[in-house]
């Protein structure tokens, strides 16, 4: 949510800057700006649109500077235009910030500002901090990193901030709190961004800035002080990220590129983690945390989308497997209830990010209530990695389309190791279901391979609905997360309104959508609830309903009751979600290019939600 850029050093900032910009952009699209210090001087230029509508304005400039600034935002306060882009300037134009996060006590501190003298230009929190600093600057004569300082600790709510003064030409100060921000150490050179993907390029040393912290960046040096000004040690440390994973590779989309990049991605998340002739699973973060799940009065899984549609899964998974008791809930409703917690319950957070802010806000509450909090995380060292007492990487490598693709099936494989290796524990497990969920999940890789291959298909049906206006996703059992799935993906990209039920939910109401226009997608795979799924196809198929039906190879029955059918292969049933939601990603993902939309940037996303 907002991405930002810094640089400092013997490289030309202008080409650097908009090169990280662009592979922020997911993070945030509808406005980016730039500033740089050119003779001494602060320019910043700054637009409504994407990264490229601000490339084209600046045009052939002459913008060589070896030190700037960039932001590419997704709006909080503020409709998205040229004024309430980033950087923004201080009243003396002298101080220019880029920040990702949201200041809650803006409007008081702008009315005392404004009382003041001060004259706002924006709509946005940012640039009443960038006032904020500059009028502690000029009533206490403070140095610019001291009135950072004191400025923050006033400050309620989340930040990542880079600040450039004009007075200082040959530094940038970056402070965080909520919000990431990744330092990388070059020869010579520093550079600044909310994640890794801008710096790999040109270092794979960085330091991850922990919260309350202050960065200050000279040529030549790094200095990190706590908010007492102690100075902290330094801690470097390698990204793994190689950059062939953050560009397209041939791909049209990401997201298509990540839908594809399945089996080696769900390979990757099980890698290491099986062991010796399928007898025992490790999981190395988890060590020593199996006593506390094995004791647990309960399970409660957070998060938030399609990470709340993973947690859906794991409930069946534990359930069924470990025997225990599971709850499921949005982290932005747990937060804002009284929830009743023990310090007994494990908590288990889940997120592709590691940086959604309601789920942050989640764990510090079960964390105060003495519960034990783990987390299923894909970005290393995210601040929710970090808040856990615990955790397994997904290890599906970074996930750039907007829309959750591989994260989901890289968080249902972890989910389901945790609880077969949780299940096995406790002796709840037969032996027979241990070794064939193991080889189960082995084969998925190329079970997977398999589904892409019918994606000519997958397209084809995907043309014929491709101007449907609604769609009815059902599935029972461990199904029922799928069908919430493939309705998010099909929402969220395309803009086609999709609702996802349990099946047996239907006749309680969604029925009276169902005629001869609405496209309902059964998942309907050959499960324990085979049967009842075959009568809930034949109540909407008497109703007039158009029916694609997600099913095993080799199903003769439902052929003849449906419209169309997509066949994937068999698997345990606990599993077949890693399978079943395949299909359904390539469907909205085929639709949602044939509708002409923008499937990586979908309007009003952004990857990584950092506000409540
Ligand atoms: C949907 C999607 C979102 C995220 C949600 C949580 O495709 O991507 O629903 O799943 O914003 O994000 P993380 O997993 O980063 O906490």
């Amino acid at each position: 949510m907002c991405g930002i850029v810094g640089y400092l050093g013997r490289r030309e900032a202008y080409p650097l800057i908009m090169k990280g910009l662009k592979r922020l952009e997911y993070r945030g699209y509808d406005s980016a700006g730039i500033a740089v210090f050119q003779q001494n001087k602060l320019n910043v230029f700054k637009k409504k649109g994407k990264v490229a509508d601000l490339e084209q304005a600046i045009g052939a400039k002459d913008l060589n500077a070896q030190a700037g600034i960039g932001h590419t935002r997704w709006a909080t306060h503020g409709e998205p235009n040229d004024a309430n882009a980033h950087p923004h300037l201080s009243g003396d134009k002298k101080l220019a910030i880029i920040h990702n996060g949201i200041i809650e006590n803006y409007a008081a501190l702008k009315k005392r500002l404004e009382s003041k003298g001060h004259r706002f230009l924006s709509e946005t929190d940012s640039e009443v901090l960038v006032h904020f600093i500059e009028d502690i600057r000029q009533e206490t004569g403070e140095t610019l990193e001291d009135a950072v300082r004191i400025a923050l600790r006033e400050v309620v709510g989340a930040y990542a901030i880079v600040l450039m003064s004009e007075d200082h030409p040959g530094r940038l100060i970056a402070a965080r709190k909520g919000s990431p921000l990744v330092i990388g150490i070059g020869k010579d050179e520093y550079f600044l961004a909310s994640d890794a993907t801008p710096i790999v390029e040109y270092t794979k040393d960085v330091i991850y800035l922990n919260d309350l912290e202050i960065a200050v960046v000279t040529a030549g040096e790094l200095r990190i002080t706590a908010p007492d000004k102690t100075e902290k040690p330094l801690f470097i440390q390698k990204v793994e990220l190689e950059l062939e994973a953050i560009e397209k590779g041939g791909y049209p989309h990401f997201m298509l590129k990540e839908i594809f990049g399945q089996p080696k991605s769900i390979a990757d998340s099980m890698r290491g983690r099986i062991h010796a002739g399928n007898e025992s699973i490790q999981l190395g973060g988890l060590t020593g945390y199996f006593d506390r799940l094995a004791d647990a009065s309960r399970i409660i899984f957070i998060g938030c989308g399609t990470s709340w549609h993973a947690g859906l899964v794991a409930e069946y998974l534990f359930e069924e497997l470990a025997r225990v008791n599971v709850e499921v809930e949005y982290a932005s409703e747990f937060r804002y209830r009284n929830p009743v917690i023990h310090p007994g319950d494990v908590v288990i957070a889940i997120s592709q990010s590691g940086e959604t802010a309601d789920t942050l806000a989640a764990i510090e509450l079960a964390k105060e209530n003495g519960a034990t909090i783990l987390g299923v995380c894909n970005a290393v060292g995210s601040s929710i990695a970090r808040a856990t007492h615990a955790g397994a990487y997904l290890h599906a490598g970074p996930e750039i389309g907007v829309a959750s693709t591989k994260a989901f099936t890289s968080q249902v494989t972890v989910l389901a190791l945790m609880a077969i290796a949780l299940g096995r524990r406790k002796g709840t497990l037969p032996d027979h279901t241990f070794r064939e969920l193991l080889n189960g999940l082995q084969s998925l890789p190329g079970q997977i391979e398999q589904v892409l291959r019918n994606s000519d298909r997958i397209k084809e049906i995907g043309y014929i609905f491709t101007y449907a206006r609604n769609f009815i996703y059902l599935g029972r059992g461990v199904h029922f997360p799928v069908a919430l799935e493939g309705a998010l993906k099909l929402k969220e990209i395309s803009y086609i309104h999709a609702e996802g039920y349990p099946a047996a939910e239907m006749k309680h109401g969604p029925i009276a959508l169902i005629d001869e226009d609405m496209p309902v997608i059964f998942i309907a795979t050959r499960d324990s609830s085979y049967e009842k799924i075959v009568s809930n196809i034949q109540e909407v198929k008497a109703r007039k309903g158009r029916v694609i039906a997600i099913v095993t190879e080799g199903d003769q029955l439902i052929k003849t009751l449906v419209d169309f059918t997509i066949e994937i292969p068999w698997t345990h049933e606990m599993i077949s979600p890693l399978l079943s939601v395949v299909p359904l990603q390539l469907l909205s993902y085929y639709i949602a290019v044939m509708r002409g939309r923008n499937v990586d940037q979908p309007r009003n996303l952004a990857k990584s939600v950092t506000v409540e």
